[in-house]
């Protein structure tokens, strides 16, 4: 492509861009597409010769927007968010052009301190301590991994590495069943084995981890004869929000010496606003900490804030350097202020996520992101309050930040046989999402099916978040049991 088609593409882009977020609100949020259409429609074997950026371009509108389930829709409410927000685009605009390999100091320089800088900003913003330094991650699964192979090598004297784990009693690693997946996978991938993640049973209005089954289920494991190893304290569990008591799962890690990691992937972001803060306490006592910007900090997916209060621990783990890698020369490896943190992440390679939080920051200022945190919750409280007062609904988890689970329970109908509820709002939620206006998922609790809502999009105003209300009302009055509607659920949610 000659520079001068590429300026004028790039504009393009930038038009497409800004049209795209205009109109986001007038489609149906989820795609209405069949699974295989799509494909279908896609040439089946790549092109000899070049294609016109024109017809690409209209292939984009005509092929793909149709197939796209729009994340940055004001009526989007179901999973959580992944909100972006123009400086962030922005900055990935940029972030492209330029495409550096930001692995270590020397592959750029630029990238590697601002990110230094903005993770403190980060810490500074959620306000933990400054014993903690991080790194930004792609997500936070690889964070979380991280941590739990920082765990493994810290009670394996970081040997594990090296001798692999064949003849040494079973780790063991503790976390509520309110945990995300990634926990699961974590161990699958440490090779500690998911027989040894070890489901802590839960308590209070809040899910939370039961403390005093944590201690003994630690002292039993131990008693026979296995190696406990870390503890998964989860802040704002994706299924209804579940927070566990960090203060005291931080000092049971501290009673039997166990590393102890938090995720609070969603959750992280609500703590800039410091009247919440009181959900994260005892986190200071945390070996690492997760919170994904790119959920609900207006920045584009991907970027995970990873801090960690001993680095060395987890350089140790996952840092190699071989010859290929080495900095040569007066300036580099083993200066002060120098640090390649590929040996902080799993991948090698890394892209250059830090410049769009320093957009993001700058542009919004943190008064900004606090604010715009603070109108989510106050909406879905609202949202919920709406719902509470309705006979026709019930409330199943009350808010947490801005998550709260919800069902349809006709007051006729809550006698009869817990699956006919259930049934009946799998196909309210089928009904709501194929009708487009807004977006929902569910979970189970209490092993009932129900549906979540959460708000975090940047462009959702309180409006959006009302007619939540109406829809809902307006489809289930809709909604019959019967044989042909059963059949018909079978779309994704
Ligand atoms: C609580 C929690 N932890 C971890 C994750 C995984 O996040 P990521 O996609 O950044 O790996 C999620 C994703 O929704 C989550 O909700």
């Amino acid at each position: 492509m000659q520079a001068s088609d590429f300026r004028a593409w790039a504009h393009h882009a930038a038009d497409w861009s800004a049209d795209y977020l205009r109109d986001v609100a007038s489609l149906p949020v989820r795609a209405q597409t069949k699974p295989g259409a799509i494909h279908a429609r896609l040439p089946t074997s790549p092109p000899e010769d070049g294609e016109p950026m024109s017809e690409i371009f209209a292939d984009l509108d005509r092929l793909i927007l149709p197939g796209m389930t729009h994340w940055q829709h004001p009526r989007f409410f179901a999973y959580f968010p992944a909100n972006a927000s123009p400086p962030s685009v922005i900055a990935e605009y940029v972030t492209a052009a330029m495409a550096a390999q930001c692995m270590l100091w020397q592959t750029s320089p630029a990238a590697t301190e601002l990110e230094a800088r903005m993770i403190d900003w980060l810490r500074q913003m959620i306000a933990l301590p400054s014993s903690f330094t991080g790194v930004i991650q792609d997500s936070a699964t690889t964070a979380t991994f991280a941590a739990i192979l920082t765990a493994r090598e810290r009670v394996l004297g970081f040997e594990g590495n090296t001798r692999g784990l064949a003849g040494h009693p079973p780790l063991r690693v503790y976390a509520t069943a309110q945990t995300h997946s990634s926990i699961d996978k974590a161990v699958r991938m440490a090779g500690i084995g998911s027989d040894n993640l070890v489901k802590v049973p839960t308590q209070g209005p809040r899910n939370g981890m039961d403390a005093a089954g944590l201690a003994q289920a630690i002292a039993a494991d131990r008693q026979a004869g296995l190696e406990p190893c870390a503890i998964v304290a989860c802040l704002g569990g994706t299924s209804v929000g579940a927070c566990d008591d960090i203060a005291a799962a931080a000092e049971v890690a501290r009673t039997h010496g166990l590393y102890l990691h938090v995720d609070a992937a969603w959750a992280g972001s609500a703590m800039i606003c410091p009247e919440i803060r009181d959900l994260m306490r005892g986190a200071e006592n945390a070996d690492s900490f997760v919170f994904n910007p790119h959920k609900w900090l207006f920045t584009n997916f991907d970027c995970t804030a990873h801090f960690v209060k001993d680095p060395k621990a987890l350089t140790d783990t996952l840092g190699l350097k071989p010859a290929f890698l080495r900095t040569l020369g007066a300036v580099g490896e083993g200066t002060p202020g120098v640090t390649d943190y590929n040996e902080w992440s799993v991948p090698l390679g890394r892209r250059f996520r830090a410049l769009k939080l320093w957009f993001v920051i700058r542009s919004y200022g943190v008064a900004e992101l606090r604010r715009k945190i603070r109108q989510h919750i106050a909406w879905s409280q609202e949202l919920h309050d709406k719902f509470a007062a309705e006979p026709d609904f019930e409330i199943v988890t009350p808010p947490i930040l801005s998550l709260f689970t919800f069902r349809f329970a006709p007051p006729d109908r809550r006698a009869g046989p817990p699956e006919v509820l259930d049934q009946l709002n799998a196909r309210l939620l089928k009904r709501i999402n194929d009708d487009g206006r807004i977006y929902l998922t569910q979970t189970t609790h209490a092993g009932r099916f129900v549906i979540r809502f959460q708000a975090g999009q940047t462009e959702t105003t309180r409006s959006d978040v009302m007619s939540v209300f109406d829809i809902v009302r307006e489809v289930a009055r809709g909604v019959e049991l019967s044989k042909q509607d059963r059949g018909a659920d079978d779309r994704p949610q």
